[in-house]
């Protein structure tokens, strides 16, 4: 027997899978192997793709950027370091906001509730010191209240102050709310003029209009609060852009960090509220109604996002 037919006899070649057009039958068991095979990579990619998804799409936008920078003849490790500066300003901005450098003895803590989650919200401080304190006959601009008249009444009753009430979302006129403390039925921005928010029509004025409409313009405002859920950065921006924060001796404000890493600029923006207002920044409380929230640009780091900042001048 020649060597070729014993390997016709215990195998080899027709006892190996094969497939051709002449026997389509047999194509199946191979199709079926590779079919399994490819099931259990795409299962594994397929999850990676998710996980990675789950941390990484707010980071989408720099992956963009990525592209933009291989077309400049840069590298990769630009693309790294542009992150490692995103993460150094983010630090830069915590730093700013968690540690005050101004000191005041006297604070005071007023408004605020619990919210269903026992957190509280929507508390200001307010320094008393002999500097900043509040005037006799001080004058307070409150914007935005949703039904939370807290801060405006205790500013009221504990120092007799004027207040001023501004809310376009709660649906109600112009009027009285108890003895020294007004309501206007509008909401501060950057223009003059009307906006429709889920089917609302709301009234916008500008700091600067509405200082003028009720006669305080030139006036030494005592508190400016603002609560005004994310529209604080175009608002700051305007009032700063007219020096009118000069008039200013308290600001109370919310602020809300925003969805994408622009830490550089948010970090200009308050900075700005000391070298041109010539406030200072002393007290910082976290507003803890909002569980931490994954911090953009970060890989599975989770912070507060909300914060009761207050600034005087001294
Ligand atoms: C505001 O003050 C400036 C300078 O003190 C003065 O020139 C201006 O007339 C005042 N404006 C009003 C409306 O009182
Ligand atoms: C406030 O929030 C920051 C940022 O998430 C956190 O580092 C800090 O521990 C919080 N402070 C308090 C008193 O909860």
């Amino acid at each position: 027997m020649r060597k070729s037919d014993y390997r016709e006899m215990y195998g080899g070649k027709s006892h190996r899978l094969s497939c051709s057009v002449l026997n389509p039958g047999s194509c199946i068991p191979i199709v079926r192997k590779y079919l399994g095979v490819a099931a259990y990579v795409s299962i594994i990619v397929g999850t990676a793709f998710l996980v990675c998804c789950a941390f990484w799409l707010p980071d989408i936008r720099l992956w963009c950027k990525l592209e933009e920078l291989e077309q400049k003849g840069q590298s990769m490790d630009s693309f790294l370091l542009m992150r490692q500066e995103e993460r150094a300003a983010y630090d830069r901005l915590m730093r700013y906001i968690l540690h005050p450098q101004a000191h005041c003895l006297t604070m005071e803590v007023l408004g605020g509730k619990r919210g269903r989650n026992k957190k509280f919200d929507g508390d200001k401080t307010i320094c008393l010191e002999p500097g900043p304190g509040l005037s006799e006959d001080c004058i307070v601009y409150s914007f935005g209240i949703a039904n939370e008249w807290s801060f405006d009444e205790s500013i009221h009753e504990m120092f007799g102050c004027k207040v001023f009430s501004f809310d376009p979302s709660m649906g109600m006129e112009d009027h009285q709310h108890g003895d020294g403390i007004m309501f206007f039925n509008m909401g501060i921005g950057e223009f003059d003029g009307k906006i429709t928010v889920t089917g609302q029509t709301w009234n916008m004025r500008t700091f600067d209009s509405i200082l003028k409409q009720l006669g305080h313009w030139n006036r030494t405002i005592d508190v400016l609060k603002m609560d005004i859920e994310g529209a604080e950065y175009v608002v700051l921006e305007d009032i700063l852009g007219k020096g009118l924060l000069n008039h200013v001796n308290h600001l109370c404000m919310e602020i809300h960090l925003p969805d994408n890493p622009y830490w550089t600029r948010v970090l200009r923006l308050l900075r700005r509220i000391e070298e041109e207002a010539g406030l200072r920044h002393f007290s910082t409380r976290n507003n803890t109604q909002m569980p931490p929230m994954r911090v953009p640009g970060f890989y599975a780091r989770y912070e507060q996002h909300f914060f009761e900042m207050a600034w005087y001048r001294h």
